[in-house]
């Protein structure tokens, strides 16, 4: 006998067995192994973004823009999503695409990791490998290229322009962080790449805790290997940028940030990749100037994605 369409979920669904449902609320973590040489009264956080269902912190984002061009009818059923990422926020459109049932068509430089790209391909998205000398900023521009030509196909996200990809911060990761520290937080760290984790976290820490001081890190040139951050005097600002949010700018050099990286896994059990280390070195170095001026603090950054994507890189290997 044929089986029955199912009407209503068994008994035991909760509000909380859809994929989609599971992305954010993430433990916030203490290092206490990396900050074991501060004070007591000093403490330094890791946001476990790389424990979200798609192994980053771009799951939300990810879910915020699909959601918000469904609301507003820009992605219409039966478009296919398009976009230009170098890897996690197209994973996390790609695995949204195969959970809420969508097509991906991705833009992606060729020299994103093998890792990354068979993880995209695995998830069953379809993709166009891009010129690695134009960067992500090349693969942008074909992205949105293709959306312009055939805008009833198309729907484009444009993570680096879309008010809904900082929003996702703003209404997630800034109020959890707000729950999880009592709202003691006195200090945020966050790369930039799109630049939406910082824009949105700050936004809501800015109104919620006015003391809170804001800060955001760079690499130190345009030649890096820190994937998923961008060094913006060399590339395209991003239009949902906002400076005024920070009360630093600081950088950190790739090499500081795989010492970091590997310290994280070596001595926290935490493998995370080199973008979560760049922004613990720049969290310690915040975590330090509150050490030395004699202030008690509690400074929270964000493990932006699993080190799983990164095995094959040479720095695991350095000492
Ligand atoms: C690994 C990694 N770290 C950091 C970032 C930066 O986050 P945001 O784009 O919110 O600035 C990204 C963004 O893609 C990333 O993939």
């Amino acid at each position: 006998m044929p089986a029955s369409p199912q009407t209503a979920p068994p008994a035991f669904a909760d509000a909380t067995d859809r994929l989609t449902d599971r992305i954010g609320d993430t433990p916030l973590l203490r290092l206490p192994h990396v900050a074991a040489h501060l004070p007591g009264g000093v403490t330094l956080y890791g946001k476990a973004e790389h424990l979200n269902p798609g192994g980053s912190v771009k799951d939300r984002p990810a879910r915020a823009m699909v959601r918000a061009g469904r609301r507003s009818g820009a992605f219409a059923e039966g478009q296919t999503l398009v976009d230009a990422t170098s890897g996690n926020t197209g994973i996390a459109y790609a695995m949204l695409g195969a959970a809420m049932d969508f097509p991906v068509r991705l833009f992606v430089p060729e020299n994103a990791t093998p890792e990354r790209l068979a993880t995209l391909r695995a998830y069953g998205a379809d993709l166009v490998l891009t010129d690695p000398m134009d960067g992500t900023d090349g693969a942008r521009r074909q992205a949105r290229a293709l959306a312009e030509a055939e805008p009833e196909r198309f729907f484009y996200p444009d993570q680096y322009n879309n008010p809904a990809n900082a929003q996702a911060h703003y209404d997630t990761t800034a109020p959890e962080l707000i729950e999880q520290t009592n709202g003691q937080l006195t200090d945020f760290v966050a790369g930039l790449g799109t630049t939406g984790t910082f824009v949105g976290t700050a936004r809501r820490l800015r109104e919620a805790i006015p003391a809170a001081r804001c800060h955001t890190l760079q690499p130190g040139g345009p030649l890096h290997a820190l994937e998923g951050l961008k060094h913006l005097p060399t590339a395209e600002t991003p239009g949902i940028y906002d400076a005024e949010l920070a009360d630093t700018h600081r950088t950190c050099p790739t090499e500081a940030a795989h010492v970091m990286t590997r310290r994280l896994a070596r001595a926290e059990g935490l493998l995370v990749g080199a973008s979560a280390g760049a922004n613990v070195a720049a969290a310690l170095e915040v975590a330090e100037e509150r050490a030395d001026a004699g202030q008690e603090a509690c400074v929270v950054t964000v493990l932006c994605d699993t080190g799983t994507r990164y095995l094959n890189e040479d720095f695991w290997g350095e000492s």
